[in-house]
């Protein structure tokens, strides 16, 4: 039976589930899979949660060299998040010639070049499925699954902690600062949570999905982004009244050698499938040229659904007989034929309000010869016209919109999906 060595690197929320699973579930791996996994070295500076996990006197340890120096380690698995110390201590575990497993999204979106060369030059894999959507296996089905295909987008809802509190402001009526309490308390957001409403967590994972999906380096640096902070109950009282639900979406697109990378809070119609994504689950929409959708679905944060892909790639690394890295030339740098789109092409999820007396202009602008409109509706009692338009450019409706603004205050503005 093949004996294969991990060293886990922070014993926080994640890396105390993946400990948990590897010590619980040892023996049942071991059959699965035939592998004899085992935890030589945790590393923390917490000294008081190794006793927390119930880890053996003699595995707990406050100093790296312990982790880089024993030969024994086969893999290191790295559960600190944040850029540093985490990259020198994971380039140094390639550099020993350790494989890495990484759940830091933000590292690999940042310094992803540096680490794949590093683990190239060794002869070492470098795996990240824990990175993104937490337990859901997207980033193993990017890597080996659609050879018959060209994946022209990936769609989803890729941050828990966000579409947990826009879950709960829309179906209980919480306030925004009392769900991302609770969503903390849960586990699910970021040290700072910032990263997680301002949308720089759904960026990142943006970047490494895009980059796997098109096969072609999507630096997080080309990804436009907004996050749920501006969010307002009213707009989600708009959005119900229309038959859609505000969630912070992800979309990144490419047809030919123009492509859109977007982080937005999107109204979406309730008869979509991401609609009914809630809580703290995830769902990735994975769209090819011949199979067209593929949507995957689980739960995108929490100790347990992200030690659980922790461990898929700790098992998956112990069996290969080589490393797999990315399938693309990973330096960073854009390739020079593709073209970031500015100026997106949506559906828009608009309010304005509008005097009964201007409505008919108002609406004979949108509506008259069902240029512009999907559907709308007029609430005469407060005088609103809520709008969905069809699939046109940013700029061509905020054209619209500028021609009307003596008779029309605009009182939301979202992309939509229908
Ligand atoms: N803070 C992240 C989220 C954790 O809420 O999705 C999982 O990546």
């Amino acid at each position: 039976m093949k004996v294969f060595n991990v060293a886990i690197m922070g014993l926080g929320t994640v890396g105390g589930g993946a400990y948990r699973i590897l010590t619980e579930n040892h023996d049942e791996i071991m059959r699965n899979h035939g592998v004899d996994v085992r935890v030589k070295r945790v590393l923390d500076l917490r000294t008081e949660r190794f006793a927390q996990f119930g880890v053996p006197e003699g595995v707990g340890t406050t100093l790296v060299d312990d982790v880089i120096n024993d030969r024994e380690i086969d893999a290191v698995i790295e559960v600190m998040g944040g850029i540093e110390p985490a990259l020198t201590f994971i380039l140094r575990a390639l550099k020993s010639g350790k494989n890495v497993i990484s759940a830091n999204k933000e590292l690999i979106a940042k310094k992803w070049p540096a680490i794949d060369a590093a683990a190239r030059e060794n002869g070492v894999g470098f795996y990240h499925e824990a990175s993104c959507v937490g337990g859901v296996p997207v980033i193993r089905v990017l890597n080996e699954s659609f050879q018959g295909d060209k994946l022209e987008s990936v769609k989803g809802i890729i941050n828990g902690t966000t579409n947990y509190i826009l879950s709960k402001m829309s179906f209980d009526g919480t306030s925004y600062d009392e769900a991302l309490r609770q969503a903390q308390k849960l586990g699910y957001a970021e040290a700072d949570p910032t990263a997680d409403v301002e949308g720089f967590d759904a960026a990142y994972k943006l970047s490494i999905l895009s980059s796997l999906a098109f096969k072609t380096c999507i630096p997080y640096s080309c990804i436009s982004r907004e996050g749920i902070t501006g969010v307002t109950q009213e707009e989600i009282g708009y959005a119900k009244q229309m038959g859609y639900s505000i969630k912070l979406l992800a979309i990144g697109s490419k047809e030919g050698d123009k492509v859109e990378a977007r982080v937005h809070p999107t109204a979406v119609k309730n008869t979509h499938p991401l609609a009914v994504v809630n809580d703290e689950f995830n769902a990735v929409m994975l769209r090819g040229d011949n199979v067209g959708n593929v949507m995957l679905y689980g739960k995108g944060a929490g100790a347990q659904p992200t030690g659980s892909a922790i461990v898929s790639d700790v098992v998956y690394c112990a069996k290969r007989s080589t490393p797999l890295y990315p399938p693309f030339n990973n330096d960073g740098k854009i390739d020079e034929n593709i073209e970031f789109v500015t100026d997106p092409y949506s559906n828009y999820f608009v309010v304005l309000s509008v005097k009964r007396g201007d409505a008919d202009d108002i609406l004979n602008v949108f509506a008259g010869d069902d240029r512009l409109l999907k559907e709308y509706k007029y609430d005469m009692k407060t005088e609103t016209l809520l709008m969905v338009t069809k699939h046109m450019a940013q700029s061509a409706i905020e054209a619209v919109l500028r021609s009307v603004k003596d008779k029309a205050g605009v009182k939301m503005f979202r992309k939509a999906v229908c």
